[in-house]
């Protein structure tokens, strides 16, 4: 992961160097610095822990230098401390780095050799020393061509030079990177989130790339060092989505926006009128598809798999999930007639794009359903399918998520009217009653006092598991994760049906579970699940629809009944009450909920 932003202007950087780094945390808030370049000096600072830290521990008003780097941290190579904080520089050169050098240990040695003094643990410092040398032979964009060779691994790099104090140089291999134009400066960009205050025109870097970015000129380089002409694209923006607005945490306010993305995800792809759904241009037909991969990562991987039971039961397709890391490194059986969908709410995950990327290497379909329309997955995609979630700056996922399974289930249905495997009444009537589902996300959102109570119960446990069987078993698992990741407490999602194989071991007096139960054809051997745990101890949270019959168990610590649906929007109602839970847990511990520890919200290394 971490943030890059440069900046080359005809006035002082540092605080727009700032502000950029504020934005790109979401990259990576391990540490945080700058360098900036005046009278013949690098002015480097930097910090452990976030910008703010930065800000506190120097005077950065009067840092000089009208060009400069900037970068926020999530650290790979060596502990996140401010001596392993980017930039790192020699005399001369000073670089930032998203990404990993695998090559850096046998560089570093050889660099030692030649009499270079390394100051960090980090694999960054060998790009530094590596141009220093080649800058000793070479003129600059050769030395930059050389350098590229010699390094293995992803990167994308900021340097700039005390000996040509008037350029910033930027490098992509596997890492995004974009040029940002703007009046009397231009800008780089570890994504173009970071440069959309500043403008938005935008150049995106294609793997082997590099370019050279002055205040009033930008050029562009491919692997071999030739000058080549590239696309300046104009972005959408909207910077007031990015506001907390009265909410404590962008996370909270996330939870409660639902209603409000999921109804603009129905008006972009459903046709009320003609109960019909529109996917307008998918480039393929009907008979070129016989079977379907759904690859993604974390929150993104459980939307494949909850889209899974839909394709399963709306489409006569073969369906296969795949987590990305893993799907990339395994010997796949291409398939001509597949259409491999990568579902990702950043569009830059690594692990995501590098499987998208070997399935457009072996000529497959591909298709991304993103939030970021102007992410790398999506601009290497055939075919994407936005989510229409606006920005999401929590890291833990969530009305990505909601957004994630309403494209997939949108898909599942239209694909399965397409191919005649849905009866035209069953497809009208799930349509219309998608349109009252953001009104049932809005009610269900009204449980708010009673799962703040509840919450204290898992704040006290050792650990706890979320059970759910069918639809329910994708949810129980996002569940889980959204404890894990905010609240910091062992958390299991389990087929509700598996706990006897194994895992019923782990339940003892007063563990908390989470039962996800909702009335429909799973319903009574989930309640059997149930009535297992509690007799061993367990003290467990029902999560149910509404329903005019009462639940037959007894011994129930709580229980939280959702709004009735069809069966399969269920699931979009029982993620409410789980993203609350792992948010009021992690309120009461007080932990930082939009930026849990040793997280990123982009992962952009594998
Ligand atoms: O941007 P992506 O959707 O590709 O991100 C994938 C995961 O890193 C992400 O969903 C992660 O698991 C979330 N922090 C979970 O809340």
């Amino acid at each position: 992961m971490c943030g890059i932003i440069g900046i080359s202007s005809n006035k002082p950087v540092s605080a727009n160097i700032i502000n950029s780094l504020k934005k790109l945390e979401y990259r990576g808030y391990d540490s945080a610095g700058i360098a900036t370049l005046s009278d013949g000096t690098i002015n480097e600072v930097k910090s452990k822990g976030r910008v703010d830290n930065l800000e506190n521990n120097f005077d950065l008003k009067n840092l000089r230098g009208n060009i400069g780097i900037g970068h926020v941290r999530w650290a790979t190579h060596g502990i996140p401390n401010s001596l392993n904080a980017h930039p790192h520089s020699s005399h001369n050169v000073s670089v930032v780095h998203n990404g990993i050098i695998e090559n850096s240990t046998i560089l570093k040695k050889h660099l030692i050799n030649k009499g270079h003094d390394f100051k960090s643990q980090t694999d960054t410092e060998v790009i530094v020393h590596l141009i220093t040398e080649n800058l000793k032979t070479s003129e600059l964009e050769e030395a930059i061509t050389k350098t590229l060779k010699q390094l293995d691994g992803s990167f994308a790099l900021g340097i700039v030079f005390r000996d040509i104090p008037d350029l910033i140089v930027g490098a992509r291999r596997g890492s995004p990177l974009a040029v940002g134009y703007g009046p009397n400066e231009n800008y780089l960009g570890s994504d173009s989130y970071a440069l959309k205050s500043m403008t938005n025109k935008i150049t995106y870097l294609d793997d082997g790339e590099f370019c050279v970015v002055k205040k009033d000129q930008v050029l562009f380089f491919n692997e071999n060092g030739k000058k080549i002409n590239k696309k300046i694209l104009k972005l959408s923006s909207n910077e007031s989505n990015y506001d907390k607005g009265d909410f404590k945490h962008f996370m909270a306010k996330e939870i409660e926006e639902q209603p409000t993305t999921i109804k603009t995800g129905i008006k972009e792809y459903v046709d009320n009128v003609n109960k019909d759904i529109n996917i307008f241009n998918f480039p393929w037909k009907n008979e070129d598809i016989k079977s379907i991969t759904l690859i993604g990562c974390g929150t993104a991987y459980h939307s494949c798999l909850m889209a899974k039971y839909w394709f399963e039961e709306l489409t006569n397709l073969d369906v296969s999930i795949d987590i990305a890391s893993e799907f990339r490194y395994r010997k796949n059986r291409f398939k001509k007639d597949s259409l491999y969908v990568f579902v990702s709410q950043s569009g830059e995950t690594a692990d995501t794009f590098a499987a998208l990327d070997l399935c457009n290497k072996n000529n497959m379909k591909t298709c991304a359903i993103v939030n970021v329309i102007e992410s790398s997955i999506a601009r290497d995609s055939n075919f994407v399918l936005p989510i229409h979630c606006g920005p999401e700056i929590g890291v833990a996922s969530t009305k990505a998520f909601l957004g994630q399974i309403l494209v997939l289930y949108i898909l599942a249905l239209k694909l399965g009217s397409l191919r005649n495997e849905i009866e035209i009444k069953d497809y009208q009537e799930k349509i219309k009653d998608l349109k009252d589902l953001p009104g049932l996300i809005e009610k269900t959102l009204q449980h708010d006092n009673d799962i703040q109570a509840i919450s204290s119960t898992f704040n006290e446990a050792k650990g706890s598991m979320f059970l759910g069987r069918g639809y329910s078993y994708p949810i129980a698992l996002e569940g889980a994760l959204k404890l894990k990741e905010l609240s910091y407490i062992h958390a299991e999602g389990y087929p509700a049906g598996e706990m006897k194989h194994g895992p019923l071991a782990l339940i003892e007096e007063g563990m908390p579970v989470v039962v996800l139960a909702p009335r429909d054809s799973y319903y009574k051997k989930t309640i059997s699940n149930m009535q297992e745990v509690i007799a061993r101890g367990a003290k467990v949270l029902l999560i149910t629809n509404k329903s005019k019959d009462n639940v037959v168990s007894e011994n129930i610590w709580e229980t939280i009944e959702v709004e009735n649906t069809n069966d399969d929007l269920l699931p979009f109602l029982l993620t409410i009450p789980l993203q609350k839970l792992a948010y009021y847990s992690a309120l009461k511990k007080g932990y930082d909920i939009d930026k849990p520890r040793n997280l990123a919200k982009s992962v952009t290394v594998e």
